[in-house]
Parts: C-alpha cells; structure tokens; sequence
C-alpha cells in the first residue's frame, strides 16, 4: 500500500457521513433535533429516514419553503408519519425557525445556488449542516462557508452518497491493496441518457445561476468519487464545455415547430418524443403542478427552449498533487445511462463500469435501475483476474 491510499483516512471519512443518523439514534432520551429547509423531491429521503428508520433518536422540529404548498405539504407528510409535528415557515422567518423550535442540525435541500445562504446563516446561529451536493456554486460562496465554519467552529456535512455503495467502496479497496501499483492516469466517461439527462433541462438545473451548470451540479459527485479513489487533491484542470442536444435546432431537426414554454401545455406534445407528462405522475403532481401557483415553477419546461445556458457535452483533463492525470468527460444525450473508468498502474489496470438504465424506457420514467456492474482487474503481464463486481447490495454480481 503507498501512502497514497492512507486506509484510515477513507475509513474515517466513510464512518463519519455513514453513520451520523445511526449514532444519532443511540438513546432514546437524546433525540436530535433537525430542521430541514428546501422541501422538494430530495428532502424526502431525509425526511423518510428521520421519521422511519430513525425516528427513535431523531426528530424533524421545523420544515423551511420558498414555496409555501410545498412547506405546506412536508409538514402534513411529516405528521402524518406520527413522528413529529413539524412547523412550517417562510425563508424570510428562518432564524426566527432557529429561535423558536431549537434545531441542532439543519439539513439543506434547496436550489444549489442558495446552499451558501442557508448553511452561513444556521452556522451564525449555532447549528451544525447536512447540505446535499453541490456544496455550493461558485469559489467565492465556497469560501463563504469555509470562513463561517472557521469563524464558528461548527461544522457542515455534504451528503456525498455516490461513495457509499458496494461497487464503489470495492473499487477503493482494489486501489488500497496496490494490486495495480501506483495509478498513473484515470479515463472517466459518465453518460446520462435521454430520460434522466433530459430532467436537467426541464427543471431550474437549466440556467447556470441556479445550478452552476452540470460541470457542478452533477459532476461534483464524479469529482468527489476520483478524488476519493486516488486519495489526492486536483492542482490543474483545463475544461471546456458547450450546449449541443438541448437546442431550438435538435428541435426542429426532430421536425418539430418549437421550442414551447412547457410540455403540460405544449401544442406538439403528441409529436415531441421529449414529452413529460407531469400530471399522470401522482408524486411529481402533488409536489409541483399542484403547487405552481405559489411561486410559478414548471417543473416540465421546453428541453429545447433557448434561454437554457447550461452545457449537455463537457471534457475536463486534470493533474493531480501525486501526478496522476484524469481524463474526464459528461454528457447528457446518452443512449444508456452508467459509467465507465479505467485506472491504469504501474502493475496493472482496473476496469470499472456500471449500467444503470439502457436508454430511454419511456417518457416521463426518471427512475433507472442498476442493470450491470463489472469491475476487472488486469495486470501488466499475466490474465485478466475474473470479474469481481458486487452488485449495489453488496452480493457478487452475476449476469
Ligand atoms: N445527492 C444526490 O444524488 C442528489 C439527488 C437529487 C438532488 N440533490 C440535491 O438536492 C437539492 C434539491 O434538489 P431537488 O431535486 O429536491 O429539487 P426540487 O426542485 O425538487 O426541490 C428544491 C426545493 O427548494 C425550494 N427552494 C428553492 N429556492 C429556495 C429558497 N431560496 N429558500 C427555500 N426554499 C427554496 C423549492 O421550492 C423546492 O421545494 C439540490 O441541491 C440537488 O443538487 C442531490
């Protein structure tokens, strides 16, 4: 094992993100306190955990919503679960949530831009973070964050969930255990595919100053996972990016007349093979067509419309602090939906590739399901060793 790959750094760091609810649970007299703010579709993995798995050393005391039916609604959901009755407040009415129901963790869900926002204001306050990823958007709200931790010693959490999946952490064990030596250089492809690809383009990912475009929003999971894996930090990147699928052009090469404002209205909705059907989803209409009236958030705009500024086609090239160069690409316009990497050593290259969702099953189907792992092991001289993959429980994978 080099020094490289320091196996109680990464376990410290898999403990401590890993395990926060679990510790939390311990004693029952000792519940822990949370206020989440953001109330969308990714709250609710935070809000199913606290008031289900968790709920006997946990507790949601205060839910926050730009989006007054959505905020609404988490609290009734909440209650209803018998685990809490949470309050419901505006952002403009977040310290006065601190104040009034004494959050010890605030647990950020909203739009990536705002994440700063929130997380410096409930550090002021004497809370300690959980934000979802993107920690934020750009370099100078980052250093924001870092001066309010330094400033106030408490401390902030991103919920990089990618690492903590069997194929994943077995990848990290591969590297650890030197069986290919020191790793010279990483080829990294992610492909997103027309389903879920193309949500980015519908919701509020599309314009850069909420999301920092997919080079942030989504590629910080990606970025976390090599940086992890190579126990080493980025000291030169050069990348490019641009729009090339989810254009006004794609549009009417598909031979359609649009681009439109959204699909729910939309005059070509029986032609556009783009077509998203907000009103037939039950969970998605409850969330957001019932709620527009609030705030007039279309969760299904145009993906051809424009005023999107984001990119869909993105390569970065990176030297890292050991010398080891990655080479990295995304895009959103894919036929399947997974990833491939390959680490090539000084004995020897790994091979790791995951299939997550052949292509497009239907419009309007954002869930995909893990369908494919391999992760191959292929020294310099001598056989490929046989696939040692696990699939996303931890059990051998077999085609
Ligand atoms: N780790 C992952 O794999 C993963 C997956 C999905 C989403 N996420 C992250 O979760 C966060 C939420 O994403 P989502 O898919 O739930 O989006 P969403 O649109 O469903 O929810 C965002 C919520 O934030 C609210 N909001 C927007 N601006 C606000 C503000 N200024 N103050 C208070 N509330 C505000 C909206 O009304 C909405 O209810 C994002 O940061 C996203 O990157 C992470």
């Amino acid at each position: 094992m080099t020094d490289r790959f320091n196996r109680r750094t990464v376990l410290k760091a898999a403990g401590a993100a890993g395990l926060l609810l679990a510790t939390n649970a311990i004693g029952a007299n000792a519940r822990k306190r949370y206020a989440v703010v953001g109330v969308g579709s990714r709250a609710r993995l935070f809000t199913g955990a606290i008031t289900g798995r968790y709920r006997d050393g946990n507790e949601i005391v205060a839910v926050c919503d730009s989006n007054a039916g959505r905020r609404a609604l988490a609290a009734r959901r909440i209650a209803a679960t018998g685990a809490g009755t949470p309050v419901a407040y505006a952002p403009a009415d977040f310290q006065r949530m601190i104040k009034e129901t004494r959050p010890q963790y605030i647990i950020v869900t909203t739009v990536d831009a705002t994440h700063d926002d929130y997380i410096v204001r409930a550090l002021e306050a004497g809370c300690d973070v959980i934000t979802e990823k993107p920690m934020t958007t750009t370099a100078a709200k980052a250093q924001r964050i870092l001066d309010a931790v330094k400033r106030t010693g408490r401390h902030v959490r991103v919920t990089f969930n990618y690492r903590y999946s069997p194929p994943r952490t077995q990848v990290k064990q591969l590297l650890m255990s030197g069986e290919i030596g020191d790793v010279l250089s990483v080829d990294f492809t992610w492909l997103l595919n027309t389903v879920h690809g193309a949500d980015y383009f519908r919701r509020w990912h599309g314009k850069k100053a909420n999301s920092g475009g997919l080079m942030v929003h989504k590629s910080t999971h990606h970025f976390d996972l090599v940086n992890w894996w190579l126990g080493a930090q980025p000291e030169l990147v050069h990348a490019f990016g641009s729009r090339q699928f989810y254009t006004p052009a794609t549009a009417r090469r598909m031979g359609l007349q649009g681009p439109h404002e959204r699909c729910l209205t939309c005059p070509e909705k029986a032609r556009c093979s783009f077509y998203f059907d907000l009103a037939s989803d039950p969970g998605l209409k409850a969330l957001y067509l019932d709620n527009e009236q609030h705030d007039g958030y279309f969760r299904d705009q145009c993906v051809w419309r424009p005023e999107i500024d984001i990119e869909d086609t993105m390569n970065v090239m990176v030297r890292y602090d050991n010398g080891t160069q990655l080479n990295y690409a995304l895009s959103a316009y894919d036929a399947w939906e997974g990833y491939h990497i390959a680490f090539n050593g000084t004995k020897g290259r790994i091979e790791h590739r995951i299939v997550e969702s052949a292509g497009a099953a239907g419009a309007g189907e954002v869930q995909s399901k893990s369908t494919g792992v391999t992760t191959r092991v292929i020294p310099l001289r001598g056989r490929a060793a046989r696939d040692r993959a696990l699939d996303r429980y931890g059990r051998p994978w077999r085609r």
